[in-house]
This record gives C-alpha cells, structure tokens and sequence, in this order.
C-alpha cells in the first residue's frame, strides 16, 4: 500500500518536473487533483475495499500526498511567475532611446492658403468661411450670370437641385460680402471648388481658390493693379512682372486675365510658359454695377475690384510640380518633401 503511495509520488514528481509551461502545469495539476477524475480522488475510492483496521492509514498517507502535490505546484507556479517577472525586468532598457513617431505635417495646399490668408490679414482684410454647399443666386445669379448663362450648364456644374449647387468659385465671397458689409468692404474668401471637369494633369474636379473684393469710393483699375503687384511679389518673389490682358467675366466691367513673368524662366521661355514667357494667374476686373446694385450697394457712390485665383495653380507653379493630381492623391513619398 505504501509502496503504491510512494510510486505515485514519484510519478507525480516527475510530472512535475516535465511542466514546460503554464498548459502542462494545469494538465498536471488536472491530473492529480481534479475533482472526479484525478489521481487522487480515484485512488482515494480504493478506500472502501481495504479491511477496517487499514483504512486510517491509508486515508493519511492520501491526504499527505494530496496536500504535498497542491504545494509543490503552487512553488512551481510562484517560481514560474517570478522567473517571467524577472526576465520582463531584464527587457526594460531605460537608457534605450524613445521610439520615434511620425509628426504629419500641413498639407502644402492648406500651407498656402493659410499664408495668403495671412497676407490679406495683415493688410486689413476681412476673412469670409463661405459654405460650398451654395445657394445658385450667390454662386450664378447675384454675380451676373441668369438662369440661361453658359456657364450654369449642367455640364460644368454640380447641381443637388435647380437652386442649390456645389460653388464652382469662391467670387459667392463677392455677393455675400456686400449683402453682410458697409462699405469700405475689404473681403476675402479661401477654399474648395467644384467643377464637372475630367480627373487628368491639368484639372481636377475639386481644387482651392482665392477670392478678393473691396469696394469703395472712388476705387479705380489702378488700385487694383497696385494691389495685384503686392500681392503677387510677396507671393512669388519681389522682382516677378504682372501684366492684364481684357478678359470677360459676367460679373466684372472691365475684366482682366492676369499673367505674371514665368517664374522658371524670368520671361526668356521655357516649356512651362509654352516659350511666351508669361504665365496666366488669375482673373480679375472691376465689380460690374449691376452686381453692385443686386446686393444694395449705390453704384454711383461705391466702385469696386474683384479677382479670383486657383490656389492649386500657385502651388504648381512655386513648387514645380507638373500634375495637380500629386496634390490630392495622399501618397506620403509626394507630401514629404514638403
Ligand atoms: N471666378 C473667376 C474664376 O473662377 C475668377 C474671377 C474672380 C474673375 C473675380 C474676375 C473677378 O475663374
């Protein structure tokens, strides 16, 4: 009888000794002590068989083992557990260098806008946060362009019904500026457009634009001129050239297209500049009295100027880039290098 104790003993033992783990030691642990079917409790049912005079012995020498087998694994877990503790101890290097994290950084289109922002700022302008959702009379009709003006084709523009659209310029800042302010009005409004164009190297579907409008007694096309000057030299740098070409928008009287000396070349020629020299910017004018009128400004008071730029444009032309595309794509090789 003891002798088969002793044998169990030994076998738990070497069980024990095998435990690689926190699966064999419960494995073990199930073996020997498992309520119905471990070791102990079905050698403990032998019980029953032994004469009377053997079975307190036998009772004894079991729950020795009983409590022999709960303490040794209970040293083999502590031991287990002290040895992971230690060995995490180990793994902590605290002279190690932190782990470094990608800082992002401005987009190089929000960067610019935010600088020309800046620029109107310092001089005394007023910012506009105009929504792109729009209403059809800021966007078209209080800018000149009637219901059946080309430029309202379905073709060109995102229409959610016949009077509300997604602005295809930032010139709403134009008619919400005027409604909102007394003149002396200096305004201006940065943001997204929309326009049912193609997705391709030269336009993009959605893109950034700057609108500006002051109005004034006694405004001329001079003080525009003197204006775009400024703005553009601190835009590009301070030797760049600017000329005005008439150009049509329904809104302005007269209407300007606006180039500036290629920046790659200085105006010699070059593939940007398709060799001309010049590098169409912007779209200007003086405010057309009949917009003036529709927003309740006293046009034989108050004149005005407007323009609108791309914003993207800009960034094309400062950084080089050939392919607008580059700009709204997210691909982190293109936006780290600025
Ligand atoms: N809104 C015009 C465009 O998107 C630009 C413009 C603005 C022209 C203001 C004249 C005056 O092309």
């Amino acid at each position: 009888m003891s002798e088969s104790i002793d044998n169990l003993r030994r076998l738990f033992e070497e069980d024990l000794a095998a435990i690689d783990g926190m699966e064999s030691w419960k494995a073990v642990r199930d073996k020997y002590l498992a309520r119905e079917s471990g070791v102990i409790t079905t050698e403990l049912k032998k019980l029953r068989d032994l004469p009377k005079e053997a079975r307190p012995a036998f009772g004894q020498a079991m729950n020795q083992l009983r409590a022999l087998v709960e303490k040794k694994l209970q040293e083999r877990l502590d031991e287990a557990k002290a040895a992971e503790a230690s060995t995490k101890l180990q793994r902590i290097d605290v002279t190690r260098p932190g782990f470094p994290f990608a800082l992002g950084s401005i987009h190089p289109i929000k960067r610019l806008q935010s600088e020309i922002e800046q620029i109107f700022v310092s001089m005394g302008f007023q910012i506009f946060n105009l929504p792109e959702i729009e209403r059809d009379y800021y966007n078209f009709e209080g800018l000149n362009m009637p219901r059946n003006h080309p430029a309202r084709d379905a073709q060109d523009t995102f229409y959610f019904d016949d009077s509300v659209l997604l602005r295809t310029h930032c010139s709403s800042v134009q008619v919400h500026a005027m409604e909102e302010l007394k003149p002396p009005i200096r305004a201006i409004s940065t943001g997204k457009v929309y326009r049912r164009d193609p997705f391709d190297a030269t336009h993009s579907p959605m893109f950034y634009q700057v609108d500006v409008i002051v109005i004034e007694e006694g405004i001329t096309m001079g003080d525009l001129k003197g204006m775009l000057d400024v703005f553009l030299k601190r835009m590009f740098h301070s030797d760049i050239r600017m000329r005005l070409r008439p150009g049509f928008f329904p809104f302005v009287e007269p209407g300007a297209e606006v180039d500036i000396s290629c920046i790659f070349c200085s105006g010699k020629g070059c593939p940007t500049c398709k060799q001309s020299g010049w590098v169409e910017i912007l779209g200007a004018g003086m405010v057309h009295p009949k917009v003036l009128r529709m927003s309740g400004i006293d046009d034989s008071r108050y004149s005005g100027f407007a323009w609108g730029m791309g914003i993207d444009r800009v960034a094309i032309l400062k950084h080089g880039v050939d392919d607008i595309r580059l700009f709204f794509e997210n691909d982190l090789r293109f936006l780290r290098q600025f």
